[in-house]
């Protein structure tokens, strides 16, 4: 449990709409009385009476984001093992019933249960949106980071009906990632900002690396999008019924995307080596992406020439969760300038006060 103190009420400004400019003088006509009252919501309320401190906000966040990848990986455990009709319906799981039955099988428990952690997801998100509401002093950013993450776990719960109900169409199923992903986007951007928070700003990267950052990013998201294209073409439809399947030949989509990731890795190494040395976060970013891009690609290269292993399948999987995560903290490491107004001291300068 994050530690939540119980803070004496504040009674801060009383909330009130102005009714005259005091400024204006006797006579001067109302300012803008139809101004609404400040809003009171449950977390303007909760937010009055209670804190919760950084280290809540910090686990808060990263269990969303470890959350993002586990499904992400459950999902694909779904898809490999044939079970992506277990549950045929979508709000429910079948006609008759709400949860799984004995009649749906193993498939339907791989089913049910991945949509059960859903649930464990929005627990976190939940917490995450709270923890950050509660800060004092309150960042808007990151409850609006916060928020986005639960929008996105709405957007993702209606693409995974959507799937169910129109048996695993590929282009919905490549669509179900790309939200995953989205997700899974929010959710490290809100974590790296309450990590920032009491880390050092990076240094300043200059212009060059700082694109390079950017094209690093746009051509990880473009190798995503292929897998998914590949995975689309390929044989792990989802059911062990006739689903059909993206009319592109596995093997030439299969090239695209491995040279897209060869791309990917020609540029983490030109960024990587246009780094100043000074510029530690940044490089450690980069190394790091740069020694998982390997992984993943090794793991890419496996898969495809021993027929699609299921397991190997569900490691690349996490693999892309990985390569991503990566690419969005190189892309927020390698600022231009290093002006954080309001965040930590610069890296390398001693921490103030
Ligand atoms: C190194 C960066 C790479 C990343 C980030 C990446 C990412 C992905 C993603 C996101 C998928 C789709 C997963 C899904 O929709 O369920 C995928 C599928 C796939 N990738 Fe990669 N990949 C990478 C490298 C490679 C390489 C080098 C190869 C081999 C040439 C490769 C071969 C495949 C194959 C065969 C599939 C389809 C698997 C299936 O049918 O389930 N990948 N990859």
């Amino acid at each position: 449990m994050p530690h939540m103190s119980h803070t004496p009420l504040n009674p801060g400004p009383p909330r009130q709409a102005p009714a005259v400019d005091e400024r204006a003088g006797a006579g001067a006509p109302p300012v803008r009385p139809w101004l609404p009252m400040p809003r009171v919501t449950p977390f303007t309320l909760l937010a009055d009476r209670f804190t919760v401190g950084r280290r809540g906000l910090y686990w808060a966040t990263t269990a969303a984001m470890l959350m993002s990848v586990v499904l992400i990986v459950t999902g694909g455990v779904v898809r490999v093992t044939g079970s992506g009709l277990g549950c045929p319906e979508w709000p429910s799981c079948t006609d008759d019933s709400l949860t799984t039955t004995a009649a749906m099988g193993l498939h339907g428990i791989i089913e049910f249960g991945n949509r059960m952690l859903t649930w464990v997801l929005s627990a976190a998100v939940g917490w995450a949106i709270i923890a950050s509401r509660l800060q004092k002093p309150h960042d808007l950013i990151t409850t609006r980071l916060a928020w986005s993450q639960f929008w996105m776990v709405m957007l993702n719960a209606v693409i995974g009906g959507i799937t169910v109900l129109t048996g695993l169409n590929p282009y919905i199923v490549a669509g179900h990632f790309l939200a995953a992903t989205a997700l899974l986007t929010t959710t490290v951007f809100t974590w790296h900002r309450v990590r920032a928070m009491d880390a050092p700003t990076p240094v300043a990267v200059g212009g060059r690396s700082h694109l390079l950052g950017r094209v690093l990013l746009g051509t990880s998201a473009v190798v995503v999008v292929l897998g998914t294209v590949t995975t689309g073409a390929g044989p792990h439809a989802g059911d062990s019924s006739d689903v059909h399947r993206i009319p592109i030949d596995w093997a030439a989509i299969t090239w695209v995307h491995g040279i897209a990731a060869a791309a990917t890795l020609a540029v983490a190494i030109l960024l990587m080596r246009s780094l100043p040395p000074q510029a530690r976060t940044a490089r450690l970013r980069v190394a790091t992406f740069l020694g998982v891009l390997l992984l993943q690609g090794a793991i890419g290269i496996f898969q495809s020439l021993t027929h699609l292993p299921e397991l190997v399948v569900v490691l690349h999987l996490m693999g892309a969760a990985l390569v991503w995560i990566g690419a969005v903290r190189v892309a927020l490491d390698t600022p231009r300038s290093s002006a954080r107004p309001g965040m930590a001291h610069a890296e390398g300068a001693p921490a103030a006060g």
